[in-house]
C-alpha cells in the first residue's frame, strides 16, 4: 500500500512524525524505532543558549496520559549544530530530520532560524510557540495572532526550509491563529501540543511537578486535539495540516487523516510502546486495502466535508 504523503514543502513516504521532545535528539531511539522508518523526526526543540529544564519531578502518570514539565531543557544551538546533528545523521543517513525552534522573542526565533538555515540535513523547522511549561516557551506568540502572524512573516523571510507552525490548544481561538499562520506564508500547521494539567500528592500535600503545572499529552488529549485540527481544516482547507495529539493506535491516525490532516505526530505513545510506529502502519494499509483507498490524499478531510 502506497503511504506516502504531502504536507508542508516535501513528500513524506508515510505520514507518522516523531513529535518534538518524545525522540530525544535522534539517536536514542534507533535500535527501537530507527528514524528512517518514520516518515520524518522532530528533534527535541533547541533554544539559543542551553536550557537545564526545570525543577524535578518533571513527569508524571496520569490516566491514559502524563504530565510533562520539562521546560525545554536542550543543549542549545552551539551543541545541537556542533554535536547532536553529526550524530544524528551519521546514525540515520537515510532519515527525514525536522528541526523544531523554541525562542523567547522574535529576534531568538529568527536567529535560530539563520544559524540553522543551509544545513542539508534539515528539511523544515517547526516553531514551537506552544510550549505551556515554561515562562517563555513561546506561548505568549501562539496566543497572540499579532505576535504569531509576525514571527512567520520574519521567519518566512530569512528561512532556506518549509516553516511548519505548531498551535496550541491553549487559546481560545486557534483557528484564528492558524488562519494568521497561513496568511504569513507558513507551509504547515501542526495541531496541537500540549494541554497545561496539574497533579497532587495527597501524601504530601503538594503538587507533584517541581513546576506545579505542566502539559499533559497521551490518549487523555486525543478528542480535544482532533476538534481543533477539524476546525482549522473546515476553516483552512488548502493549508497542509498535522494532527498531534493523543495517537496512539492507527484507528486515532485515521481519525486526524480524515479531519483533514496529511500527517500525523506521535509521541507519549511510543514511550509505553516503542513499536507503535510498526503498528499504526500496519493499521493503515490494512483501513487502506479494506476501504478501498489508493492513497492518503484520497480519503483526507472526508469527515470534514
Ligand atoms: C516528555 C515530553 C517532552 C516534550 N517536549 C517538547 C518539545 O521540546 N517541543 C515541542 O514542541 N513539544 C514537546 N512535547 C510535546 C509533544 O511534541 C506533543 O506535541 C505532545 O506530547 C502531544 O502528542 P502525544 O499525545 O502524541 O504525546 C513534549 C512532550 C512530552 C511528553
Amino acid at each position: 500500500m502506497n503511504l506516502s504523503t504531502k504536507v508542508g514543502g516535501f513528500e513524506l513516504s508515510n505520514p507518522f512524525i516523531a513529535a518534538s521532545g518524545t525522540y530525544g535528539y535522534g539517536t536514542e531511539y534507533s535500535d527501537l524505532s530507527p528514524a528512517k522508518e518514520w516518515g520524518a523526526v522532530i528533534l527535541k526543540s533547541v533554544s539559543k543558549n542551553p536550557r537545564p529544564g526545570n525543577v524535578p519531578p518533571r513527569c508524571c502518570e496520569t490516566d491514559s496520559g502524563m504530565i510533562n514539565s520539562i521546560g525545554l531543557a536542550n543543549v542549545g544551538l552551539e551543541k545541537f549544530v556542533a554535536e547532536k546533528l553529526p550524530a544524528f545523521v551519521a546514525a540515520n543517513p537515510d532519515a527525514v530530520c525536522i528541526a523544531s525552534l523554541a525562542g523567547e522573542t522574535l529576534d531568538e526565533f529568527l536567529y535560530l532560524a539563520e544559524k540553522l538555515s543551509g544545513i542539508g540535513t534539515i528539511k523544515a523547522f517547526e516553531l514551537n510557540i506552544s510550549c505551556p511549561n515554561v515562562a517563555k516557551g513561546g506561548m505568549h506568540f501562539g496566543a497572540d495572532c499579532n505576535a504569531s502572524r509576525k514571527l512567520v512573516e520574519e521567519m518566512k523571510k530569512i528561512s532556506s526550509v518549509p516553516v511548519w507552525v505548531k498551535v496550541t490548544p491553549s487559546t481560545t481561538d486557534p483557528v484564528g491563529v492558524a488562519t494568521v499562520c497561513a496568511e504569513a506564508g507558513a507551509d504547515a500547521v501542526v495541531a496541537t501540543n500540549t494541554i497545561p494539567a496539574m497533579k497532587i500528592d495527597i501524601t504530601r500535600c503538594r503538587p507533584v511537578l517541581g513546576n506545579t503545572f505542566g502539559g499533559l499529552s497521551g490518549p487523555a488529549i486525543f478528542p480535544a486535539s482532533l476538534r481543533i485540527a477539524y476546525m482549522i481544516h473546515r476553516a483552512l482547507p488548502e493549508l497542509p495540516l498535522v494532527g498531534c495529539g493523543g495517537v496512539d493506535c492507527g484507528e486515532k491516525a485515521v481519525q486526524y487523516i480524515l479531519a483533514g490532516c496529511s500527517a500525523v505526530e506521535i509521541g507519549t505513545a511510543t514511550f509505553r510502546r516503542p513499536d507503535t510506529l510498526a503498528e499504526v502502519k500496519q493499521f493503515l494499509s490494512d483501513y487502506m486495502e479494506k476501504m478501498g483507498f489508493n492513497s492518503i490524499e484520497e480519503f483526507r478531510g472526508l469527515a470534514a466535508r
